[in-house]
């Protein structure tokens, strides 16, 4: 790999006024003072962050900020998806009251998925909107959740039931700090690396199967190369339809599938959401395969891959656990995508070629899960 690549990447987010950049690149966390003193609207920021992540990458981000004159403060959460939730959110609201917090205020979310949605979805309510920055430090959170918005919290409904669209003043992703990521974290945001293959890019599927098992391993260069080409898609889409009203959706691909795997096993540590969408996309295409869309060899292809890097390659790789193809399809009816009752899938004519669909037979679904099931 040539030193070129390994230069920083900027991704522009082109949503009018509310545009941003996503820097990618090794070291982003010791020049965070020198970007955001550039970007912010008052050199006051509160960090937020989780006790995991808080003793690895915290004192060098905040050294990185005194260094440009940068006032901050930081609130430490619990690691974990407990945390996306009302009590910590009140929790989070208060301590920034608490601490003085005003309109020109940045928060500044530091870490993986939970502190990112948990944090811009504070920044999105209190006093009515403040500014926040994403420091995303799991793969899973540089290439999806730290893009394009998207800011939730979890309720005894359903997962990422009470949100905001909120986007994000910049994203500084920061390929280093993946380096103290578990291999197991690594593999699930892998899952979401795919995914971008999958929908519209073939040529990027075809890269991964050949260097996706040195990525999961650890090579900075081919991380940097995949978090890259995964932004620049999902900007793309963002860009196109920023509320989900059309093809935004296709970044749903494997989810319908993997909400289910997730409810069922409660959203926890026995399936991490990666893992979930790993086995969820395989089964998406073994569904469109089984509807007569998409080559039988393609779906061998991607149980293949996602096989090679150590992800759940459909229900037959999760076998410590007795599914129940009924118990599945009743949580696809309560996924936030049914629309007029129905479930939304999104199948795929090959790889690289996915599409929405609201038109399937539950029975056929419910068909292909019980072959799955008894495989
Ligand atoms: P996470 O935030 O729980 O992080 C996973 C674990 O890794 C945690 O224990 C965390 O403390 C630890 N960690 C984080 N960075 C680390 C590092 N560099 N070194 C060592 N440990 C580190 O999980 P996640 O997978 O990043 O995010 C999952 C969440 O993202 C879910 O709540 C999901 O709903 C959400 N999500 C949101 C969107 C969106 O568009 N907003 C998209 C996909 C997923
Ligand atoms: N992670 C799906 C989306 O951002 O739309």
């Amino acid at each position: 790999m040539t030193q070129a690549l390994l230069s920083p990447t900027i991704v522009p987010v082109a949503l009018g006024e509310r545009s941003y950049e996503v820097r990618i690149g090794a070291g982003l966390i010791d020049q965070a003072g020198t970007i955001l003193a550039a970007q912010l609207t008052r050199k006051d920021v509160i960090i937020v962050t989780d006790a995991n992540v808080a003793p690895l990458y915290l004192p060098r981000f905040e050294q990185a900020l005194k260094t440009s004159g940068i006032r901050s403060q930081a609130i430490v959460l619990p690691p974990g998806e407990g945390t996306k939730d009302f009590a910590h959110l009140e929790q989070l609201t208060s301590a920034l009251l608490n601490k003085g917090v005003e309109r020109g205020t940045t928060l500044i979310a530091l870490g993986g998925g939970v502190i990112g949605d948990l944090a811009g979805f504070t920044a999105a309510i209190t006093l009515r909107g403040l500014d926040y920055v994403q420091v995303p430090t799991t793969l899973l959170a540089q290439v999806d959740s730290s893009v394009g918005g998207k800011t939730a919290i979890d309720t005894p409904h359903g997962k990422n039931l009470v949100g905001a669209f909120h986007q994000p003043r910049l994203v500084l992703a920061d390929i280093a700090a993946l380096a103290t990521l578990p291999l197991r974290q690594v593999r699930a945001g892998y899952g979401e690396v795919v995914k971008y293959g999958l929908i519209n890019d073939l040529s990027f599927f075809l890269w991964l199967e050949k260097h996706g098992a040195a990525l999961v391993d650890g090579n900075e260069a081919h991380r940097l190369e995949a978090v890259a080409t995964s932004v620049k898609a999902k900007a793309d889409i963002v860009s196109r339809d920023e509320r989900e009203t059309g093809d935004r959706a296709l970044l749903n691909l494997g989810h319908t599938f993997a909400h289910a795997l997730e409810a069922e096993t409660g959203f926890g540590e026995e399936l991490l959401h990666g893992e979930a969408v790993a086995a969820g996309i395989v089964l998406a295409f073994a569904l469109s395969a089984r509807l007569k869309l998409c080559p039988d060899a393609d779906v061998e292809r991607v149980r293949s891959h996602f096989a090679a890097v150590g992800l759940p390659s459909g229900l037959k790789s999760l076998t410590h656990r007795a599914w129940k193809a009924d118990a599945l399809i009743a949580h696809m009816r309560h996924d936030k995508k049914v629309r007029d009752q129905k479930i939304r899938f999104i199948l795929a004519r090959g790889i690289g070629q996915a599409f929405v669909s609201d038109g399937v037979d539950p029975d056929v679904v419910a068909g292909l899960l019980a072959d799955e099931i008894a495989a």
